[in-house]
């Protein structure tokens, strides 16, 4: 069987730390905590945790199966077009569970799989010069959108069309897009119904950010080749670990609990994730999205305005020791760090001996990179626990796609029973959603309003 994923929470707990979170308090968090997985519960049978069926695979993680070893095998480039939950899925997938360099790899050492980019923004300095070096009739467009209708997708989609219709003509660029949306409804449905593109759902009731095991994430990791059935079985092993409403022996609940009592009660609203590898960076770049999306609320469950949330930040170690761990350790006491480490890297390299008689470098020598990487971080740990900082330490057995599917799963599931602590609805995002219209307002979309912001010599601006 493989291994589970650990949680180490000592160093938020005032007994270890002289401050922070005090047994009692646990006590209180614990009762609070079966009331909310009891509310939880009842939204899943509402249907509206979808996101927890995904492990169970079914018909469509057959289709893609069938896709990525059929149809999918004709192309050596996936472009997925996608923003946000639509986009940072993948992004972390891809950086966790390729190698590192993936892209510019040649074919053999990618095993014949082909590259995979994602494009989540609609910089023209990013993808003109993509799409000028792309086989086109070699590449495969993903186009990721549950809504179909946001702006920055879109336009990506139109510009990609064209170039395709002008290499392959206006027939031959169909072949080379691949929807995945809702099942039903919005103009990326309509668009793959009119013209008979190839497309997947995303199942109504999983939200954007909680979709990465859906087809969004599913299709780019099977086509690049990642084990999808162990990412899978690693986040089915997950949502069983957590059916329990006891608090010590539900790891998501006790990490939802930790981080709120740590902000709302011990001053700590700043959530700072440090992944201690550089193929977990983009793990916490999803995080971070889906902490800040899910919590961030202006109002509370009951309608009055509460101005919600805590601040998800994400830093890399070891690279931020030398930039943000200073703060850290001597700053305002307003922060909490999770590490994210891993008990065996997939590669490490020895540090030679040399210079016996430089004590600055003799004592490197026989070391491993992953070693002191490992060191660096269990001494930033200590450090941080010795100054008083909250912190935890979720530590993967490896970086395989059995762990990842259980960290995926801890943190999304964390993320709604932080939504009860919070008493915030954790599935919806209004503010994201003025932001899109105003877009559609100033861009000319009928029936949207352009923002009404002063005209530009009556603003206060430098110059
Ligand atoms: O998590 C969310 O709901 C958002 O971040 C969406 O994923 C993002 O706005 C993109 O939306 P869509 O997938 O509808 O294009």
């Amino acid at each position: 069987m493989p291994d589970r994923l650990v949680l180490d929470y000592d160093a938020m707990l005032a007994p270890r730390l002289g401050r922070g979170i005090e047994p009692a308090d646990i006590a209180a968090l614990a009762t609070r905590f079966s009331d909310i997985h009891e509310a939880v519960q009842h939204r899943y049978n509402a249907g509206d945790l979808a996101f927890l069926d995904l492990p169970a695979g079914g018909e469509v993680v057959e289709q893609i199966r069938t896709f990525a070893e059929g149809m999918g095998q004709a192309f050596d480039t996936i472009v997925v077009l996608g923003i946000g939950g639509s986009a940072l899925g993948t992004i972390a997938l891809r950086q966790a569970l390729l190698r590192t360099g993936w892209n510019e790899a040649e074919a053999e050492a990618r095993e014949f799989f082909p590259r995979l980019f994602v494009l989540d923004n609609v910089d023209p300095t990013t993808i003109a010069p993509l799409l000028d070096r792309l086989d086109l009739a070699r590449t495969l467009f993903n186009v990721v959108s549950k809504s179909g209708s946001t702006a920055e997708t879109l336009a990506q989609f139109l510009i990609v069309q064209q170039r395709l219709r002008a290499a392959l003509g206006d027939e031959g660029w169909r072949g080379h897009f691949l929807f995945t949306t809702d099942p039903s409804s919005g103009p990326l449905r309509a668009i793959a119904e009119q013209d008979g593109i190839a497309s997947l759902p995303v199942p109504p009731g999983v939200g954007g950010r909680f979709s990465v095991l859906s087809a969004v994430g599913l299709l780019p990791a099977a086509l690049v080749g990642i084990d999808i059935d162990a990412l899978l079985a690693g986040a089915a092993a997950m949502v069983q670990r957590c059916a329990s409403a006891a608090l010590h022996e539900n790891p998501a609940g006790m990490f939802a609990a930790l981080q709120y009592h740590a902000h709302e009660r011990a001053g700590a609203p700043i959530h700072v994730m440090m992944p201690y590898t550089d193929r977990l960076a983009g793990v916490a770049d999803w995080f971070r999205q889906l902490w800040a999306e899910s919590l961030g609320k202006r109002v509370d469950t009951s309608g009055a305005v509460v101005h919600r949330g805590p601040t998800p930040v994400v830093a890399l170690g070891a690279t931020d020791q030398h930039s943000q761990v200073q703060l850290y350790m001597e700053g305002p006491f307003d922060k909490t760090i999770t590490f994210l480490t891993v008990r065996s890297l997939p590669a490490d390299l020895v540090i030679p001996h040399a210079f016996p008689d430089l004590d600055a470098l003799a004592f490197l020598g026989g070391h491993s990179l992953g070693g002191l990487l490992e060191a660096e971080r269990a001494a930033t740990r200590s450090a941080l626990t010795r100054a008083g900082r909250m912190n935890m330490t979720i530590q993967l057995p490896d970086i395989g796609a059995h762990s990842i599917g259980q960290l995926l799963m801890l943190l999304q599931l964390a993320t709604v029973y932080a939504g009860g602590f919070y008493d915030v609805d954790p599935l919806d995002q209004p503010g994201v959603e003025l932001g899109k219209r105003l877009t559609y307002g100033l861009l000319g979309r009928p029936g949207y309003e352009a923002p009404d912001d002063p005209a530009p010599d009556s603003r206060h601006v430098s110059t």
